[in-house]
Formats: C-alpha cells, structure tokens, sequence
C-alpha cells in the first residue's frame, strides 16, 4: 500500500463522487462512513445526541486508525490542527476547492448537520475554514470532473511511489 492521499475540502465539494472513482483501482477508506459503522448510528443522529465536539473526539481517533490509498475525509478534518498535522506526516493532503455557492446548492437540501445552521453561518463557517485548507500539499479546482480529478490523482499517486 501506498502513503495515503488525504482528500479534504468543504462539504459539497465532491469528496463522495469522487471517491466512486477512486474505488476502481485503489483501496479507499471513507472516514465519515467508517465512523457511522463505529458508532453504530448516522452522523445526523450521534450530532444530535452527543454533539459536535463528541463528534470531532471521534473523527480525531478514527482518523489515526485508518490505512488507505485514499482517505476521504469529512468537511470538519480540519477543525483540529493536530489533524492536519497528521496527515502531512503522514501523506499527502489534498484539497478539494469550490466557490461557496456552488457548494451550497449542492447541500443546502441534505440532512448534514451544520448544513441545518442556515446560510449565513454556514457560510461563515467556510470563510473560517478556507485558510486551513490551504494547508494542503496539492489543491485541486473541483469544478473538474470527478472523473478527471481521479484521473489526476491517480497519476500523482504514481509520482509518489
Ligand atoms: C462535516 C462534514 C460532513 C460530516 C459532518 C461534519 C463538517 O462530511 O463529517 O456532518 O463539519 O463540515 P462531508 O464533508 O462529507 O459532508
């Protein structure tokens, strides 16, 4: 196996389809899945149970407890420092980038927790987080095919062998 390839970003930036087409030739792990089958609930009903900073506890073990090709993380990974921290020790960070409007119409609809906070703090909350994205080894324009992406990544994978 490789070092990983941390893929973050904002949430509706494409994480997800874009590990569909990571999964055809690398092992890729889902974080924010692995999470739900360790909590035994979905993320909607465990942030409504034991909270956000429950939640982020959570996200900071398990991240240290999965080896991939591909990590694709949840929006909050960044949240910590010491996250960020561990994967560039660990691989390689790559970002995910997608003007905030485009990223809202794509969630605004879904049941994602802080997506319930409204617009304008959610907002907020990506003008907050845009600076610790740019920690990232690698930024990719996600207005790009998910295909395409993984075709770059894939390349770029091959660079780091
Ligand atoms: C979160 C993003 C979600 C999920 C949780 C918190 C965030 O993942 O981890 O709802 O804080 O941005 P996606 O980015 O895959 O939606």
């Amino acid at each position: 196996m490789t070092r990983p390839f941390y893929i973050i970003g904002f949430m509706g930036t494409g994480k997800s389809s874009l590990k569909r087409y990571l999964e055809k030739s690398n092992h890729v792990i889902d974080l924010d899945e692995a999470l739900e089958r360790h909590l035994g609930m979905s993320l909607p009903a465990y942030f409504a149970r034991h909270g956000e900073s429950s939640f982020r506890a959570e996200e900071t073990a398990m991240l240290r407890n999965v080896h991939a090709d591909y990590i694709v993380t949840g929006g909050g990974i960044v949240e910590r420092s010491e996250n960020i921290e561990w994967m560039r020790r660990h691989g390689r960070i790559v970002a995910l980038e997608l003007p905030f409007e485009l990223c809202w119409g794509r969630i605004k609809d879904s049941d994602r927790p802080l997506v319930q906070l409204g617009k304008r703090s959610v907002e907020a909350l990506y003008e907050r987080r845009r600076p610790l994205y740019a920690y990232a080894d690698v930024t990719i324009d996600a207005s790009l095919s998910s295909e395409a992406i993984a075709c770059e990544l894939d390349r770029l994978k091959e660079e780091d062998r």
